[in-house]
């Protein structure tokens, strides 16, 4: 059994009997894309699961990204956190637009809101934070800065499929919210992403922007993309909502174990639970103290694999060590202390619906030993 791999994630499945049922359908309608009936229903059914108005469905979590920025025609430089996955500040160099790194805070991971302000120029539109490992930013901070200085908010929530705080789900915050329902995240449509808004009128400029700019047959009212989900995935996420809630408690179970065990390793910090977040268990983090553990990150990374089990040290390293991003001035580590020292210590452990009490075991002893 000790060699069988311990996988840091692993997809939900819907049920293959019911998702043959509804493929049968597709055949039966002929219509595979183009906001077809499976597309339409399952944005129906996001918009009442999450808690949001407005939705669009797309075909990955960066393209939502991209047309986030080009719906609000952001211009000049972009308030963004470097403790994300690339494509959060690839989504801003795509649109040819300036990043502009700032520090986190140790708490959450997330943008640190007393940092920002330092950080706005004559040129700054936008803020773009993350809610890195679906733990909510302080979206109150951030809107009185925003509010302030006339910039627009549009949050990175391809972590926080579902997450609420004070039981109102966290996708309202700023202008808009993103999130990606890759294989790999808590909810998927193998790819899929989904872009949230405020109003009918901005979801309308969204959905010509994800078709082409194409505001009716013969009329284009902007220079668009292709990224509209199509009808497979579509039902194969109507499916696979059935069972969000089960994956999200099962993964929760996961998280009290870790919890309970690595309360008392010394040398392994993790974040605290807030009690007014409904987290959806995502990621499991910790953060690995090397003079106290007596290992560095590294090597638990390696004596993981030894054993079998496939940790992830997410996220290293930091976006603005990147070859792209490296030569800007908010690049300087000098600038990211507290993003710097959490690449450097962070390793996820396997998290996922699927873990048995006897895989949680194999890695807390591994930590242990
Ligand atoms: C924070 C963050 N933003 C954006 C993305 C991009 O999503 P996708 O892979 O669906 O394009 C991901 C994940 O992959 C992510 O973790």
């Amino acid at each position: 059994m000790e060699n069988k791999p311990i996988t840091v994630t692993s997809p939900l499945l819907p049920s293959l009997e019911e998702f043959t049922t509804i493929l049968q359908d597709i055949w039966n309608r002929k219509w595979l894309t183009n906001n077809g009936f499976y597309h339409q229903e399952l944005e129906k059914a996001l918009a009442e699961y999450l808690g949001v108005e407005f939705i669009s469905l797309f075909t990955n979590g960066t393209l939502p990204l991209i047309t986030a920025l080009q719906t609000m025609r952001i211009t000049g430089e972009v308030i963004t956190t470097p403790y994300s996955f690339v494509a959060t500040t690839h989504s801003i160099w795509w649109n040819g637009l300036t990043p502009v790194f700032v520090d986190v805070d140790s708490a959450t991971g997330n943008l640190d809101p007393t940092k920002i302000e330092q950080a706005i120029t004559p040129k700054t539109t936008a803020i773009m934070p993350v809610h890195v490992y679906g733990n909510p930013c302080d979206t109150a901070a951030i809107q009185e800065i925003a509010d302030r200085y006339g910039l627009a908010v549009i949050y990175d929530a391809a972590h926080a499929f579902n997450v609420k705080q004070n039981n109102k789900t966290i996708l309202n915050a700023g202008d808009m919210s993103t999130l990606s329902f890759h294989a790999t995240k808590t909810y998927n449509t193998i790819e899929g992403g989904a872009l949230i808004c405020q109003d009918a009128r901005t979801k309308k400029r969204i959905d010509y922007l994800k078709n082409f700019g194409f505001a009716g047959e013969t009329t284009v009212v902007a220079p668009g993309i292709n990224s509209k989900m199509d009808e497979v995935r579509a039902a194969y996420g109507l499916c696979n909502l059935k069972n969000i809630n089960a994956a999200i408690e099962a993964r929760q179970k996961v998280a009290m174990k870790y919890r309970e065990v690595l309360k008392n390793s010394s040398g392994i910090k993790m974040f605290k639970e807030n009690p007014n977040v409904t987290y959806n268990y995502s990621y499991f983090p910790i953060f690995v103290d090397e003079k106290e553990y007596g290992m560095s990150r590294d090597a638990l990374y390696e004596k993981f694999k030894q054993h079998n089990i496939l940790g992830r040290r997410y996220f290293y390293p930091l976006i603005s060590t990147f070859g792209v991003y490296r030569g800007l001035p908010s690049s300087n580590p000098v600038n990211l202390p507290m993003a710097t020292k959490m690449a450097n210590e962070v390793i996820c452990l396997p998290m996922h619906h699927g873990l048995s009490d006897e895989d949680v075991q194999r890695v807390t002893d591994c930590i242990a030993k």
